[in-house]
This record gives C-alpha cells, structure tokens and sequence, in this order.
C-alpha cells in the first residue's frame, strides 16, 4: 500500500477558480485487482477546459485532468512496472487504474516505445500530447492551411496557440499572433512568427490587426471567443476558414456573453467555421504524435514549459494559468 494525495474539487467555481475551492486529501491506494496498475505521476496537466467543464460536474469528486506517470505496481502482462503512461484520473500523486477499461475516451495511452530520451516525458502532456494534437489537428483538418495565405492565432505565446502559428509558418503560411505581454511577444517572434502584438495593451484590437495582418485573414485558429472573435471576424478573407478551439475569455462567465451576432459577416464572407473537440481524432493521434516528435528533432517545432514544482501547488499553477503567469505549456511536476 501507497499514501496517496489527491485534489477534490469541493467547491463549484463562482468567477475565477480559488484555493479553497480545492481540498486536499491524504489516503492508502486500495489493493491491485487482476487487471489494475498503480500508477505514480511525474507530472500532472493544468488546462483551461477544466474551467469550463467542471461546470456540469458534481462536487467532492477528484479535481479532472491528465498525468503522465510510471507504472510502480502492476497486475497486468500489458503494462509492466516501468511502463510511462498518460491517464485522465485527475489531480492526484498516484492512480489506480483498471487497463481493462477500452472506453476511447478514458483509455490509459502508453508513451510511445520510440519517444527520444532526450525529451522529457513533460512533452507528452504538451507539445506531443493532447495540446500538440490540438494544434495540430485543429489547424491541418479544419483550417487547411495553404501556403502564403496568412493564419492568426490568439492566445498565440499558450500551449497549443504556440505550436500553431510554428505549424503555419512549416506550412509556408504567415503566422500572426497575439498574447498577453510584451515578453511573450518577444517569444512568439523568436518562434518565427511574422507579426506578433500585446492584445492587452494595443490601443485598438482592429487596428492592430489590419497593420498585423494586411491582406486579411484566411485561417483563424480562436482559443479566445466573445468580443475578440467577433472583431477578428471582420478581417477574414472571402472562403476563410475557422477554428474554434476555445473560449477562454468566457469561462468564469456566470452569464453567457451576448451578441454581438456573427452571422451575416460569417454569410457574405462565405466563412467556414468548425468547433472542435480535439478527442474527435484520437485514433490518429500517434500519428500527430509521431509528426511533433519529427519537427522537434529537426528544430522545426520549439516549445516552452511552465513548470510549477510540487504536487501542493497545482490549484495555485491553474489559477496562475488561467490568467496568463504561463508561457509555453502549464505543467505540474510532482
Ligand atoms: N477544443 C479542444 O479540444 C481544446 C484542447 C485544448 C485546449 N483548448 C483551448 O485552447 C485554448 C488554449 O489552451 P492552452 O492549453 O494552450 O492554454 P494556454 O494558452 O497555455 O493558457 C491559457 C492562456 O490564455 C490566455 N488568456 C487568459 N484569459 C484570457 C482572455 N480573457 N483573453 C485572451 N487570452 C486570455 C493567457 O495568456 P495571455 O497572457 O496571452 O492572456 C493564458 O496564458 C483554451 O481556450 C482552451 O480551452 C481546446
């Protein structure tokens, strides 16, 4: 038997997320069972979505969310100790998991058996786990990117809005970013991108982007919503193509945001615009898995880790995410 930890989620969120909508608690791993893993987490992933999708969820159940850890005890021939796996048991120190359980949605992933050793295995929860695929699979399979046609991505210094302006500028497009400070504008023109600004500090959003981006929009990959979406709507170019990937700007929102109405902007520029859920093509993701290890090795892709240490501070590293302290890739290591 293992002393555990674990993170409940006690409280339902009012506004931004607080420590002491969080309980730590402390208990023994129960016996494997035939078909069980004792997983110990490496790392742990802190994501906006667990914002917005707490909100249909239940009090007093383990706060949601990614590991990535070593089997440590096992009581299947699949996944022997050692073993690196990614699993969605939530904020917790150590994970009893049934490997018998196929649900595709919930399914235990194995690192894969040729991951470098030379990258850390944070990746897996980052640039080559679900943000990666992400970015990957949102922009290629929605917004088809083409070469020379110019794609803007917000919360662009972010975990997947890095990777996407870096994959459209592989792809031979402009990339055109915003974010939050002016250090992390820095970063994305490090990264490559061709125009870059501080969203917060622009004296105007449609001013910004007319300059930034002044043969309009094609690709707009939107991990932002509301106000921001609907003025970046206005510079797409005819048969544009939009991503929906997020809707960070709303989701401490008690109220849904109000107008203003997209439609006839969406109509006359004849706009294609596709919400996603990246688990939509979770079959394909060793193959994207594979694509970012290649660009990675090949100093194409660069990625950036905001790494808080100890497992006692992950509400204090998703609170910190939510409102901006990360560049790159929020992760919490144990
Ligand atoms: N559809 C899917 O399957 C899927 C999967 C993964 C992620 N997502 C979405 O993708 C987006 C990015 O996720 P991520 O994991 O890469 O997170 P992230 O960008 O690494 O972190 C969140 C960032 O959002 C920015 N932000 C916070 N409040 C904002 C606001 N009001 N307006 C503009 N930006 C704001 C902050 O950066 P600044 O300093 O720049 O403000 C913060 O660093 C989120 O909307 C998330 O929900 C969707």
């Amino acid at each position: 038997m293992v002393k555990s930890k674990r993170f409940i989620f006690a409280r339902q969120f009012d506004g931004p997320p607080k420590e002491s909508d969080f309980q730590l608690v402390e208990e023994e791993t129960p016996e494997l069972k035939d078909g069980e893993i004792l997983v110990e987490s490496l790392f742990n992933s802190v994501d906006p979505y667990m914002r917005p999708y707490t909100r249909q969820l239940p009090t007093g159940i383990t706060m949601i969310g990614e590991g990535c850890g070593r089997v440590i005890e096992s009581k299947s021939s699949d996944f022997p100790v050692g073993t690196v796996v990614m699993h969605r048991y939530g904020w917790c120190t150590h994970a009893v998991l049934d490997t018998k359980n196929k649900d595709p949605q919930n399914i235990i992933r194995k690192a894969p058996a040729d991951y470098p050793k030379d990258l850390p295995l944070s990746l897996l929860l980052g640039a080559v786990g679900m943000p990666g695929m992400t970015a990957y699979y949102g922009l290629m399979k929605l917004c088809e990117p083409k070469e020379g046609e110019t794609v803007f991505v917000n919360g662009a210094a972010g975990a997947v809005g890095s990777l996407v302006g870096q994959i459209a500028k592989i792809k031979g497009c402009r990339a055109v970013g915003s974010a939050g400070t002016d250090a992390k504008v820095a970063w994305l023109k490090e990264l490559g991108f061709d125009a870059a600004f501080n969203y917060k500090t622009v004296s105007s959003l449609d001013a910004a982007l007319k300059e930034a981006a002044p043969n309009g929009i094609d690709c707009y990959f939107d991990n932002v919503g509301a106000d921001f979406s609907s003025t970046v709507l206005n510079h797409m170019n005819l048969f544009g193509r939009v991503s929906i990937c997020g809707s960070i700007s709303t989701y401490n929102d008690n109220e849904p945001a109000k107008g203003p109405y997209p439609f006839v902007t969406i109509l006359f520029k004849q706009l294609t615009v596709t919400g996603f859920i990246v688990t939509r093509w979770i079959k394909e993701w060793p193959k994207g898995m594979e694509q970012m290890v290649q660009w990675i090795k090949e100093g194409k892709l660069k990625y950036r880790e905001h790494v808080t240490e100890g497992f006692e501070n992950m509400p204090k590293a998703f609170i910190g995410m939510l409102v901006g302290e990360n560049t790159g890739k929020a992760v919490v290591k144990l």
